[in-house]
């Protein structure tokens, strides 16, 4: 019998959190940029009972992207994608962050989608961050979605980008659109794909927010926002495992905010004051 394997790219917190759910009794590939987080969490799953293997994979390498699936599928059938890399605004410059996060995620549905098991499933983290852009016009969601990934780092209006912040927000948004987009090829292979939008989720990627030049702004979020705090890994595992579950069967190309409240209170509660500085 051929084993069944989830692949997680970006082993890091929520991508963990999210594997400890959903791996049990799978093959677990941990794809990671840095080898040093593949090998501490597969350590620490491996303690846990799980099977692993590590792949280094930079996210925004479509070469590294072709061998981590090369190396996924001789493993066994790939039933499970958990796309939790990612590259924060106070991480990396503009280029690196639309490489990685909006061309690298695009890329990696793609490919996976070319390969996902029937019944298999897969979540992209996004972020919250997606939806504080206001509305895009109709042909920047269209070209965002469906323009082959290959070209999109071309399209006019990302070379526009000069603020950091703004390249992860586009990202994310490109993101959720893309798995708009590709929920039909997967449903093709009967397989599901979402996203989920995370608020501050406490992680060393929101920890370095934590302590960067937006930290005062940060906290001064957390404590007007609806939950009063940020959120856990685990809360974010909790969605993830539902929609890869059997539950989850009739959901796909949706995205899902987990934010304890603050997108809504940005747009329409004590938040609105972020709307003149994001
Ligand atoms: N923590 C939050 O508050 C928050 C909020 C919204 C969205 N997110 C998103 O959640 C995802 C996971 O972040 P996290 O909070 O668990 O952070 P984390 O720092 O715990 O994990 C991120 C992991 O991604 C890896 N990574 C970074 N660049 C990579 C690349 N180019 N290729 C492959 N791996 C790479 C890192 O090495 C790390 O192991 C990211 O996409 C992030 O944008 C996080």
């Amino acid at each position: 019998m051929m084993k069944q394997v989830v692949v997680l790219v970006g082993a890091g917190s929520i991508g963990v959190a999210i594997a400890r759910r959903v791996a049990a009794g799978k093959h677990l590939v941990l794809a990671d940029y840095s080898l040093a987080n593949a090998q501490a969490a597969a350590q620490t799953l491996e303690n846990a009972g799980f099977a692993c293997s590590i792949q280094q994979c930079d996210l925004g390498s479509k070469e590294d992207i072709l061998k981590l699936v090369k190396y996924a599928t001789s493993q066994g059938d790939v039933t499970n994608l958990i796309n939790a890399a990612g590259v924060s605004p106070s991480q990396a410059p503009v280029e690196r962050i639309l490489q990685v996060d909006l061309y690298g995620t695009s890329v990696l549905l793609e490919e996976f989608g070319k390969v996902i098991a029937p019944g298999g499933s897969g979540v992209v983290i996004s972020s919250q961050s997606g939806h504080r852009l206001p509305a895009l016009p109709q042909e920047q969601n269209d070209a965002l979605a469906m323009t082959p990934a290959d070209e999109l780092l071309e399209l006019p209006f990302l070379r526009d980008i000069s603020d950091t912040l703004k390249a992860y927000q586009y990202s994310k948004r490109c993101n959720v659109l893309r798995v708009m987009y590709e929920a039909t090829r997967w449903g093709k292979r009967c397989a599901t794909i979402n996203s989920i939008s995370p608020g501050i989720i406490i992680t060393p990627l929101a920890n370095d927010e934590l302590h960067g030049p937006r930290k005062d702004g940060y906290l001064k979020m957390i404590a007007g926002m609806p939950a009063r705090r940020a959120g856990t890994p685990d809360e974010v595992g909790d969605l993830a495992e539902f929609l890869m579950s059997s539950r989850g069967r009739f959901i796909s190309g949706a995205d899902f905010l987990i934010d304890g409240g603050c997108t809504a209170s940005y747009w329409y509660g004590d938040l609105q004051y972020l709307k003149s500085t994001h």
